[in-house]
């Protein structure tokens, strides 16, 4: 068997979510709503099950749905891509992430990874015969600079996979720090595989700026969105896939072997919520963001040093001023036993040399659910040992 998998631990989330069930805890460790998701696209894609093509769509993914698309991202993100030759529907942005990989990687290229990572990365990036050079992220601010990728850049780099709002942080990188990583994907002729699934959940007014936005990115850039997370229906799994026409034609190839398609009936409402008016995407935005301050102030009230939350639905607090002797994977599975609290630690999202101290919780839960979060986390603190 292939040891990039068979050698894989059982990850820290299901750990975690095992020990939530266990302990009858507030489970703020998964990262998915507790809401149902917008009534009205569940309705389109009920109405397109019911008496719609529930046969194998178009490969690329339902044409309505790429027009939606390249609509959504012109009118947000000033994007302007073609829908015929720059646009494929995938099963997630899981599916993407997993078919550009494959396409764009040589067995023994360099590929650049920041840590945090999402896990899903480094397996694939394994798999695909990568060799990953790691830029290490650290708390309160997560940034990188040119000496980080100096390092991490070689003359074998092929491909830079960068998660941007990035989870499990909350970062979102503006122009300035985009400028500075697409000048090192120029120089050394490297593809930014840019997972931006968070696009549309950033907060204070923030607004998303795409990598392939940046000068001479165009042409060497994958960008990948979610249905599900734009949507709040994670288990969709209808990912979008932007790409000048050179680089989408090989990964259709993948795609094509991979899954395919991905259910029409959900494509249909995807295309009809994507054209949703701005004031739901403002509204969505306005919610998740009062969950995100009602949850860091109680923290904060409590005593928890909260970092900044930009973007994503995740806020994390960094235990390590607090001078305990406990680090995070330590101070999470005490959380959950004694107080009846799931929550992750960010050391689980680095391959090598982890922070040990930052704690990730998942505030997209209902206001009942996240005072009883609070009420249950306060006196966790309390202990040293
Ligand atoms: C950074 C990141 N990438 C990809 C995904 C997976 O997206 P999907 O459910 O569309 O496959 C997630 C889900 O949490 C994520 O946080």
């Amino acid at each position: 068997m292939n040891p990039v998998f068979a050698d894989l631990p059982v990850s820290v989330f299901e750990v975690m979510s095992q020990l939530a069930r266990e302990h009858d805890a507030v489970n703020l460790g998964q990262g998915f709503p507790d809401d149902a998701g917008p009534e009205d696209v569940r309705r389109k894609a009920a109405e397109a099950v019911v008496s719609g093509w529930n046969q194998y769509p178009s490969m690329l993914g339902l044409p309505e749905l790429r027009q939606a698309i390249a609509a959504h991202y012109r009118h947000w993100q000033g994007l302007a891509l073609d829908p015929e030759r720059e646009i494929m529907v995938t099963s997630g942005a899981t599916e993407a992430l997993a078919g550009s990989l494959l396409a764009l990687i040589e067995p023994g290229d360099d590929v650049v990874l920041f840590q945090p990572l999402y896990d899903a990365y480094l397996p694939l990036v394994k798999r695909a015969g990568g060799n990953p050079r790691f830029v290490r992220l650290e708390p309160p601010d997560w940034r990188f600079d040119e000496a980080m990728l100096a390092k991490a850049f070689t003359e074998r780099t092929r491909v830079v996979l960068f998660n941007n709002p990035l989870n499990p942080s909350g970062t979102v990188y503006g122009r300035q720090d985009l400028e500075l990583l697409a000048r090192f994907c120029r120089t050394f002729d490297a593809i930014a595989v840019c997972d931006e699934v968070w696009e549309h959940v950033v907060f204070d007014g923030r607004r998303h700026v795409p990598l392939i936005a940046m000068p001479g990115m165009r042409e060497r850039c994958v960008k990948i969105g979610s249905a599900g997370k734009i949507f709040s229906l994670t288990g969709w799994k209808v990912g979008f896939v932007c790409a000048a026409p050179h680089i989408l034609r090989v990964l259709a190839k993948a795609h094509q072997f991979i899954t395919f398609t991905t259910p029409p009936n959900l494509q249909a409402a995807v295309a009809y919520g994507l054209a949703k008016s701005d004031d739901y995407f403002e509204t969505m935005r306005r919610d998740f963001q009062a969950s995100r301050d009602r949850f860091a102030g109680g923290l904060r009230e409590l005593g928890f040093p909260v970092l900044d939350a930009q973007g994503t639905y995740f806020v994390n607090v960094d235990l390590a001023s607090l001078g305990r002797n406990e680090d995070d994977e330590t101070f999470c599975r005490r959380l959950v036993a004694e107080h009846k609290v799931a929550a992750i630690p960010v050391s689980a999202f680095y391959a090598a040399d982890p922070i040990r101290s930052v704690v990730r919780f998942c505030f997209a839960k209902r206001d009942a659910t996240l005072d009883a979060a609070l009420e249950r986390l306060a006196g966790a603190l309390k202990r040293t040992s």
